[in-house]
């Protein structure tokens, strides 16, 4: 099971997915931790690429994440197959896939090659409380993109890009909206009452 979760920058994608994933045993891949933890590795063929791209807040070409994913969804197969995880048996397993697809291409992509979203999580707020958050994460974050002019970039890239791939998603009835504005533990309420009422859909449809 893959869930997309998708949001403005700084909209509280990572704060909420490290709430569910003990509480509903996913496996939370991040596709901007993935790039960077891309960039930093020795050797990497892609590291310049991906700072570039990063600072600018530009959507990286999606051979390079869509890659990362995989090998990442792979290594939590591979760690869990003798694990007693007991969503993650016979083959099966729950990935948050947390900022990801971010640009038409991806999403097509994935979602044939690697397999489609059971259904999008999608934090919506207003770019003033986006700008206040990532300002203040940027104090102690060391991201190279939490910076009043690598925001204003990925705010354009937000709208231009990646707000049609969850029109996309919407217009296939497969988008969970939430307000992200509320405090931390208000809008974990709210996903999780959104996360149960998917899971009976899904548990429905196997029945
Ligand atoms: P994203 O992964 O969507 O970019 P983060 O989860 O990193 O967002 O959150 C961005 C910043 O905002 C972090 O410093 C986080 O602590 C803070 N934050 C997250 N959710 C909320 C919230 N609901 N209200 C206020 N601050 C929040
Ligand atoms: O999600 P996060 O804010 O960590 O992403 C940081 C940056 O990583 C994005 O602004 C973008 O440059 C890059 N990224 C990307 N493709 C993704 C996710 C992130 O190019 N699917
Ligand atoms: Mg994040």
């Amino acid at each position: 099971m893959v869930v997309y979760v998708l949001g403005g920058p700084g909209a509280g994608k990572g704060t909420q997915c490290a709430s569910l994933v003990s509480e509903y045993d996913f496996v939370h891949l991040s596709a901007g931790d993935l790039l960077r933890a891309e960039q930093k590795r020795e050797g990497s063929q892609y590291g310049a690429l991906i700072a570039e791209y990063i600072r600018e807040g530009q959507v990286v070409p999606m051979e390079v994440t869509i890659k990362l994913l995989e090998n990442a969804m792979k290594a939590a197969f591979e760690e869990r197959k003798n694990s007693d995880h007991s969503g993650w048996t016979n083959g099966k397993g729950r990935f948050l896939i947390d900022g990801f697809p971010r640009k038409m291409d991806q999403a097509l992509k994935f979602d044939e090659d690697v397999c489609p979203a059971s259904f999008v999580l999608f934090f919506n707020c207003p770019e003033q409380e986006l700008l206040k958050r990532l300002l203040e994460r940027g104090k102690t974050s060391g991201r190279t993109d939490d910076n009043e002019e690598s925001i204003k970039k990925r705010f354009k890239t937000f709208i231009e890009t990646s707000m049609p791939v969850v029109d996309h998603y919407r217009a296939e009835g497969r988008v969970v909206e939430i307000d992200a504005t509320p405090p931390v533990e208000t809008v974990h309420t709210v996903v999780r009452a959104a996360m149960d009422a998917a899971f009976a859909v899904e548990k429905s449809k196997t029945l």
